[in-house]
């Protein structure tokens, strides 16, 4: 028996232990402060990458905070393709709340996982998810007259769509379903529920929508609807993005009328 063998052992796991003890001196050596690097397309591509693998579980792969995981969780993941939520949530809270993870919720610290270059990676990621949203209008009216002779001044195109359809996802899909037919997630929790917007009744009637002016539906989208929980966006979004959102809700019903053309009438599921 030696004891002084067991003793240079026990010294040794105290040292470890106390190293172990000791993250924050260790990493003022070991990790310099990480500066933002800019963000490129290929960063985002990259960020996409890493946001699909460690974060979309939780997040969702549309980041908006319904991945399968996020059915367990209280509070729930954060929908990070809010603008108005984005909007304020600066590089530098993003990057700390990535590396030590958000106390009291599921929100991991991904400090020892994740080296600081994918986590400005999927940083720049998510920031290009709203980036094009020219959203709180601060200074906007608060109510806008619309004439019922007003058209859509948006002029049908591939990007208009695409807009369109990016806004109503991130806006309005929870509530119209990402089809405009009523069923979002949250539809059967609000009274009045909202109605199906492009279906064709079963008797062969035309999509509501489409027997709808353009100027009513504007200002249902601008002004809101009272007395249900269709509130006013004239303070999220600006004009053409709002005009937008009516292309998409006409391309849907369109896309229905020529789903119902193809099941002879009937219908779609
Ligand atoms: C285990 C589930 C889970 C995983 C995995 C996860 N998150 Fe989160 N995240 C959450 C929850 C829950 C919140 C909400 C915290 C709250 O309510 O403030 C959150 C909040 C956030 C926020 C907002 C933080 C703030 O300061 O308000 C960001 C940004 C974020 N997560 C990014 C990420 C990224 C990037 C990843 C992947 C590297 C990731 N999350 C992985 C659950 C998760
Ligand atoms: C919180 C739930 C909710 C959200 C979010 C929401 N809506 Fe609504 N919406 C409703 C309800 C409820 C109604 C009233 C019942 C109905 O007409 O469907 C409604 C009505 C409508 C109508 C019909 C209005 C009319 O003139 O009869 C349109 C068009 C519409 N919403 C578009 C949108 C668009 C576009 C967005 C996103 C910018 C949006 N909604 C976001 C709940 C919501």
């Amino acid at each position: 028996m030696k004891p002084s063998g067991i003793n240079c052992r026990i010294l040794a796991a105290a040292a470890g232990a106390l190293l172990f003890l000791l993250p924050p001196a260790w990493k003022a050596f070991g990790e310099e402060r990480p500066g933002a690097p800019a963000s490129t397309p290929e960063s985002v591509s990259a960020g996409k990458a890493v946001f699909f693998e460690y974060c979309s579980g939780c997040h969702g792969r549309r980041a908006d905070g319904r991945g399968p995981q996020s059915i367990n969780l209280v509070p729930k993941p954060q929908n990070l393709r809010n603008a108005q939520f984005m909007k304020y949530l600066t590089e530098e809270r993003m990057f700390a709340s990535i590396a030590g993870g958000v106390r009291g919720t599921a929100m991991p610290a991904f400090e020892l996982n994740l080296p600081a270059e994918k986590r400005w990676q999927a940083i720049h990621y998510l920031r290009s998810l709203t980036r094009g949203d020219a959203l709180q209008i601060s200074n906007a009216p608060d109510h806008q007259a619309v004439p019922a002779e007003s058209r859509n001044p948006v002029a049908y195109s591939a990007e208009a769509l695409a807009s369109g359809k990016r806004l109503f996802l991130n806006y309005c899909a929870s509530c119209h379903g990402a089809r405009a037919d009523g069923r979002g997630v949250i539809a059967p929790n609000l009274v009045p529920m909202p109605r199906n917007l492009v279906a064709i009744a079963s008797w062969g009637e035309k999509p509501f929508i489409d027997y709808m002016p353009d100027s009513r539906l504007y200002d249902s989208i601008t002004n809101g609807v009272p007395g249900t929980s269709m509130s006013p966006w004239i303070k999220v979004m600006n004009d053409s993005e709002r005009w937008s959102l009516l292309l998409f809700l006409r391309d849907q019903a369109r896309e229905e009328r020529e789903r119902s053309e193809k099941n002879g009438g009937s219908p779609a599921q």
